[in-house]
């Protein structure tokens, strides 16, 4: 058994961070989504994994390296453009050969992990099993239609939806899957469509199981997404201190020190997580809030954020709440007269004045 992680794609949704960065990078509870895809299929015991990456291959190539931090074997696949989730099952069949294979959307973080629907997998005789997950809305899903506990009828963003199952980026395969996105032709959109190959096997008599699951799922792709995952992650966190507390600062709930933190003055209410060698003075930092390496907070009060590494934020008279703070930014007050607004934004930041 192998695994496939999903880590192209363009990420706009995402954007300014994704102008500069892989959005499976993203730390979520200070850990990249793409870090925690790979403990999840690490436990489920498959340690032979292929990871398909587009323009920002270098970055999570760095990062990622060649597995052995899990003890697992990392191929990197190159996908030229991103043409679907579809193509990047067809380009690579070299890798997998006759392999069955979970695949694993790179962006994606699942409570409790794969382990149990892997070992199904392998105790049933099927060509494939889907993940799926009750919702409420939806209209705004891929959405399974079941017949006798089979897979019959997927339907993408359904008027009148056939069940309230949405597919979840998580799916079992085996090598039929190759014959399927061989013969789909990409949809509307250009791209080749996981849910058309799924559809092919149905319709060519090949066995489709649901695999329910219960229990949160996110889909990390827009930024209120990752502020809930990060909320939901900071919630089964244990408090633990590696770094240093001073007896001014008050520090409550489930708070995490990382090595080289520094609390100096300040309060901290938890669920929280504060990065190695960052440093809180004089704040307020409140529930949900994730500050990841090297960053300062000095005089500013931060709630619900996640604030990625070698951030500056200063004498901030507002709470800063609900935000996702890229890499390096610096947000301070400025003695310059005219008092006024002074900004180096990147397209398609968004920024809420008070
Ligand atoms: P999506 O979130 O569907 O697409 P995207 O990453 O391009 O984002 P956006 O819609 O905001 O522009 O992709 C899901 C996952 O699959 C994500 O980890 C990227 C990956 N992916 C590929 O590896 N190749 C592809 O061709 C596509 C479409 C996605």
């Amino acid at each position: 058994m192998k695994a496939l992680i999903l880590s192209g794609g363009k990420g706009t949704r995402l954007y300014p961070i994704t102008y500069t960065s892989a959005k499976q990078l993203v730390p979520v509870a200070n850990r990249a989504v793409l870090f925690r895809v790979v403990d999840a299929i690490v436990e489920s015991g498959i340690t032979d994994i292929g990871i398909v990456v587009g323009d920002t291959a270098p970055e999570i190539e760095a990062v990622v390296g060649d597995g052995s931090e899990w003890g697992a074997k990392i191929t990197y696949i190159q996908q030229e453009a991103p043409l679907g989730l579809a193509h990047a099952v067809l380009i690579s069949e070299d890798y997998l050969g006759d392999d069955s294979f979970v695949m694993f959307l790179g962006d994606n973080v699942l409570e409790g992990g794969i382990a149990s629907l892997v070992e199904q997998f392998v105790q049933g005789d099927w060509n494939s099993q889907i993940v799926l997950t009750e919702v409420s809305n939806p209209q705004h899903f891929g959405v399974a239609e079941l017949q006798n506990g089979r897979v019959v009828k997927l339907v993408e963003k359904p008027d009148i939806p056939p069940s309230n199952l949405a597919l979840v980026g998580i799916y079992m395969f085996d090598s039929h899957i190759f014959e399927a996105v061989k013969n789909i032709k990409p949809s509307w959109r250009g791209e080749l469509e996981i849910t058309d190959a799924i559809q092919y096997l149905v319709d060519h008599g090949y066995k489709v199981y649901p695999y329910i699951h219960e229990g949160w799922w996110i889909d990390t792709g827009k930024p209120g997404d990752l502020l809930d995952c990060n909320r939901l992650l900071l919630e089964t966190m244990e408090a633990n201190t590696l770094g240093s507390i001073d007896p001014e600062s008050c520090v409550s709930g489930r708070v995490v020190i990382e090595k080289g933190a520094e609390v100096i003055n300040s309060t901290i209410r938890g669920p929280a997580i504060i990065g190695e060698n960052s440093r809180i003075v004089n704040a307020y930092i409140g529930p949900f809030t994730a500050i990841y390496h090297d960053v300062l907070i000095e005089r500013s009060e931060i709630e619900h954020c996640i604030i990625m590494e070698n951030c500056k934020i200063t004498d901030i008279e507002a709470r800063i709440e609900d935000s996702v703070i890229g890499r390096h930014v610096e947000i301070t007050r400025s003695p310059l007269r005219p008092k006024a607004y002074r900004m180096t934004i990147g397209d398609y930041s968004q920024i809420g004045m008070l």
